[in-house]
């Protein structure tokens, strides 16, 4: 989906059309630029009665004020002083949301007092309106969002280099938001294995260099696991290698590694029918992997990352894997499948052991909508971490804080590692009752050898999440923003 939003910025108000917002922090003060609409003191008084304090995200709306504006917006955007971007972004989509039903929108950033609503500030509420402004209406055949053109909204701040560069960032990044979560929101009688592949050849487009890997490459690399869960399907599997060289030729790659079930019916070990449709977002890990190789070369980062992606479809079928098989994974460790809806650790398994074969990178961070105990555990406000690396642990959750894609740590220990040994083969893809998160985890790890590794545990924040302010999509587009932040804090030259 394009932004039904155009998003400039502007050193002088273009013309008093449409709705004007005007930002007050904490404490109330209109700023300066309200001067004319402020004359007769009616929007001081509007305040007033609405017992606006600035605090963030409280909103007045004035319909028809004195002047050309169809209607002033004053925004509330709180105590500034720490604010990070989930701060600015959580404003950019209540704006969005306020100035709803008109088209032209300008927004004048400057505020009361000698505080300055900093360059990264600026285009945080650029990408949060953005993002607010996403929905998914590929199939709504009538009209499209109340007919409506799509909204032009100018901030009026005076040009800059950081601006400038904050904003093609932040465009950059936020148009990885919406490739990822349209990835998620398209059904997958649309989007199978190859049609998602084919997606991920459209990052060719940004300076990608893609590679699809198919069923006979997948064979000849001894991808049994992976290949085991895909034999139910009539549609074959692919696995995409997506890299992005924008580091020094011989730096050693960042890689992340994304679970692609483009449905998950549990195969054989069949799921209930109830709410099965969400399994159509069982491919949110390779989603965001997606979406952050986008956001890398859109914004050109100065990183050499890989995306490794496995797409299958897990369906029963005459051919589908069976309870008891036993699959020998591209390590060469034999798996005994006694759960075929434990598909995705199945899939991971060759798609790590080939990544940090092939590229040794410098950490290795999979995202997959794994387990449904992470619901159980963290709900729908963290991602479920598992790592052999503290630095790695700690660089993703202060990346969660800043952007609030959140995640907490959960333990790895060699008495749940024991859970999943098996009597018939060297381990089984399930552990007991108990602990199936960790067991999940413990699972990956033995496809991972000398490399910082991290496992997102993405089930309950990549679909399915609680609306905010600036994503009112099914589809979060989680990890996107989170590890593009990683990256850029700590792994850019
Ligand atoms: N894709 C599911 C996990 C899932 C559940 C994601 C709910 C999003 C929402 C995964 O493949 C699965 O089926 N896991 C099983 C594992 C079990 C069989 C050990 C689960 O969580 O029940
Ligand atoms: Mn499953
Ligand atoms: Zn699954």
């Amino acid at each position: 989906m394009t932004s039904p939003l155009s998003i400039r910025f502007a050193k002088s108000v273009p013309g008093e059309k449409g709705a004007l917002v005007l930002l007050v922090s904490e404490g109330g003060e209109l700023p300066p630029a309200a001067g004319k609409v402020n004359e007769s003191g009616r929007v001081g008084k509007a305040m007033k009665v609405a017992d606006f304090t600035g605090k963030t995200g409280q909103t007045v709306d004035l319909i028809a004020p004195d002047g050309d504006w169809d209607r002033v917006v004053i925004v509330g955007i709180g105590d500034i002083a720490d604010a990070g971007e989930d701060h600015w972004m959580k404003i950019g989509g209540k704006i969005f949301a306020a100035c709803k039903g008109s088209e032209t929108v300008t927004v004048e950033t400057e505020i009361a007092g000698k505080d300055e609503i900093p360059a990264d500030g600026l285009a945080a509420i650029a990408g949060g309106a953005k993002l607010r402004a996403y929905s998914f209406d590929t199939y709504k055949t009538k009209k499209k969002d109340n007919g409506k053109k799509g909204v032009k909204m100018t901030f009026v701040a005076p040009a800059s280099t950081a601006l400038r560069n904050a904003w093609k960032d932040m465009d950059g990044v936020t148009d990885g938001v919406y490739f990822a979560r349209d990835l998620v929101n398209e059904p997958a009688n649309i989007l199978g294995p190859v049609e998602f592949a084919k997606k991920a050849s459209e990052l060719e487009k940004l300076g990608c260099e893609v590679e699809i890997l198919d069923e006979k490459k997948l064979k000849s690399l001894k991808m049994g696991a992976l290949l085991g869960v895909a034999q139910g399907s009539v549609r074959p599997a692919r696995v995409a290698v997506i890299q992005w060289n924008g580091g020094k030729a011989k730096d050693s790659p960042v890689a992340f590694v994304g679970k692609g079930v483009v449905f998950d019916t549990g195969g054989i070990s069949i799921k209930p029918a109830a709410g099965m449709e969400d399994m159509k977002g069982d491919m949110g890990g390779a989603a965001a992997v997606c979406g952050v190789m986008h956001a890398l070369a859109a914004r050109k980062a100065k990183v050499n990352a890989v995306g490794v992606i496995g797409l299958v479809e897990n369906m029963p079928d005459g051919n589908a894997q069976r309870p008891g098989d036993i699959v020998t994974s591209m390590s060469g460790q034999t798996i005994e499948v006694l759960n075929t809806d434990a598909e995705g650790r199945l899939v991971l398994a060759d798609c790590l052991w080939y990544t940090e074969d092939r590229f040794k990178p410098k950490f290795m961070i999979n995202l997959a909508t794994l387990t449904g105990a992470i619901i159980v555990a963290l709900g729908n406000h963290h991602a479920g971490l598992f790592s052999n690396d503290d630095d790695l642990s700690e660089g993703l959750t202060k990346a969660g804080l800043a952007t609030w894609e959140r995640v907490w740590r959960m333990p790895l220990d060699k008495e749940y590692d024991k859970l999943i040994d098996s009597k018939n083969a060297d381990m089984k893809n399930i552990g007991g009752r108990w602990a199936g998160s960790i067991t999940a985890g413990q699972f990956l790890q033995r496809f991972v050898r000398d490399v910082p590794w991290a496992h997102l545990d993405v089930a309950g924040t990549a679909m399915g999440s609680p609306k905010n302010e600036y994503s009112q999509s099914w589809a979060s587009g989680f990890g996107v923003r989170l590890l593009n932040r990683l990256v850029a804090d700590s792994y850019e030259k």
